[in-house]
């Protein structure tokens, strides 16, 4: 089943909508399988954001992303990158439609709430660099039989 990483940005944290968020994915189906509270170690910043490093946004972006606490975490479910990328949202909130997060919870790019990997391939990469392989807990949920056909 695949996975993906997705994070509550400390905009999203400072404004309560942790648990929003949560019950969304919840809803759909999706399962999770690792969180974390933590601020962001410059390091895993730097890892994490590592195809923006160069560009004039980063020193803006990591200001940010370490200006409080995130929530961290792995959820499972059939073709969950491609549906939460859906649920989240266009990356700048001004355009993001109604119905997803950034787009009923943001309205600036540099403060839009939550991260979700953009591919299988990143998701696999984030998810190695902020969680060990045996903080992944591997469990059914009592809905699945009604979740999949
Ligand atoms: P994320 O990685 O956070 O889920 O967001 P994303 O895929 O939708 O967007 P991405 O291109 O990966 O950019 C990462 C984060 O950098 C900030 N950003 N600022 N000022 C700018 O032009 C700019 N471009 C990107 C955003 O906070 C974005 O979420
Ligand atoms: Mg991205």
């Amino acid at each position: 089943m695949e996975r993906t990483f997705l994070m509550v940005k400390p905009d999203g944290v400072q404004r309560g909508l942790i648990g929003e968020v949560i019950t969304r994915f919840e809803r759909r189906g999706f399962k999770m399988v690792a969180s974390r509270f933590e601020r962001l170690p410059d390091a895993r910043v730097m890892e994490h954001y590592a195809e923006h490093v160069q560009k004039p946004f980063f020193p803006g972006l990591k200001a940010y992303i370490t200006s409080g606490p995130c929530f961290l975490m792995v959820w499972e479910g059939k073709d969950i990158v491609k549906i939460s990328r859906d649920m989240i949202g266009a990356t700048n909130p001004a355009g993001a439609a109604p119905g997803t997060i950034r787009g009923d919870y943001a309205l600036e790019i540099g403060m839009n709430v939550i991260h979700g990997s953009d591919s299988v391939e990143t998701a696999n990469r984030e998810i190695a660099i902020h969680f060990k392989p045996e903080e992944l807990v591997s469990y059914t949920r009592i809905d699945e039989q009604y979740l999949y056909e």
